[in-house]
């Protein structure tokens, strides 16, 4: 038997203002990840280290990957496909058109290649924004959007259990992770509930991913830390705390998904938070977990 030893390390000082959406391309052994008030895309490169960043005309909130090639993202409140190589954009669908002061916020690719995302108001400092304007959509592969719902604070994590059939959704500002059914063939959401509600000193739900036995890993903005969830039974199964405060999204990655990779932001520190966390705004990587993620789905259309 071999037993895990956990290790923590900053793999890499971006001083994002809020990294996010962290996604492992298996194809380049890359990290992808937003910043977004920076409006930025960028690649890390797991072997040689190199970085390339894409810079975008408005927030950049989300990547995902896309099946024929390149990438998708969401970009103010627009969804658009990203051309790498040229870093060329184009947009394939707009929501939101009567919010001017929204913008998305996260947002993954479900199991049948649809884009899920939701929005936000733009925030005046870190989770200070007019609250319920923010709605959920799903851009599907024929570039057709549907919306779910309205009267979202902030729209944020997504996953979608391992059989399909539950979509997990987190509004941070209920401070609950909730489940849907979810109808795999038609996209269709039901039946909200609350799997979690996050204790005080957690603070707030951010990005979020699941691992190989349907647990639910929540990274804490304001936390420190993720924590692994069981949405069975609502209860927490474990808590890894990282040296920032600001812990915003988190994915599996590296070889055979087996390393998990988190983002944080520096935007939201004092100057004695800053000089406290100086790898605020990194890359973190965590190996040792003892569990492993699964791909991330590519955007089909
Ligand atoms: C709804 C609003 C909602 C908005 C979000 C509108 O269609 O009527 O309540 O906040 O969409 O985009
Ligand atoms: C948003 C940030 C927000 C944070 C805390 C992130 O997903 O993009 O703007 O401050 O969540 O709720
Ligand atoms: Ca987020």
């Amino acid at each position: 038997m071999t037993m895990s030893s956990m290790k923590i390390e900053c793999v890499l000082r971006e001083n994002c203002r809020c990294g996010e959406s962290p996604v492992w391309e298996e194809a380049s052994n890359s990290l992808l990840f937003v910043d977004i008030p920076a409006k930025k895309v960028c690649r890390w490169d797991s072997l040689s280290k190199q970085v390339q960043r894409v810079t975008m005309d408005a927030p950049v909130s989300s990547v995902a990957l896309r099946q024929s090639g390149g990438y998708v993202a969401t970009v103010g409140t627009k969804f658009c496909a990203l051309n790498w190589e040229d870093q060329s954009a184009v947009v394939l669908a707009t929501v939101d058109k009567e919010k001017k002061n929204n913008r998305f916020n996260d947002g993954k690719v479900d199991p049948a290649g649809r884009y899920f995302a939701g929005t936000m108001a733009e925030e005046t400092a870190p989770a200070v924004l007019e609250r319920r304007q923010g709605s959920l959509y799903s851009l599907f592969p024929d570039h057709h959007v549907e919306k779910y719902f309205d009267q979202v604070d902030i729209s944020n994590g997504l996953d979608w259990s391992m059989d399909h059939k539950i979509f997990y959704y987190i509004d941070s500002l209920s401070y609950s992770v909730d489940a849907f059914d979810y109808d795999l063939q038609t996209g269709k959401i039901s039946n909200r509930r609350s799997v979690y509600k996050l204790e005080k000193e957690e603070q707030i739900p951010d990005g979020m991913c699941i691992d190989v036995e349907g647990k639910l890993w929540v990274a804490c903005y304001n936390g420190g830390r993720v924590i692994r969830l069981d949405p069975e039974t609502g209860k927490r199964l474990q808590t890894v705390k990282l040296p920032v405060d600001k812990t915003t999204s988190c994915c599996f990655g590296g070889k055979d998904y087996s390393e998990m990779y988190v983002t944080c932001a520096r935007d939201g520190l004092d100057s004695k938070g800053l000089l406290q966390q100086p790898e605020a705004g990194g890359i973190f990587k965590i190996t040792g977990l003892g569990v492993k993620g699964i791909p991330p789905y590519p955007y089909t259309g």
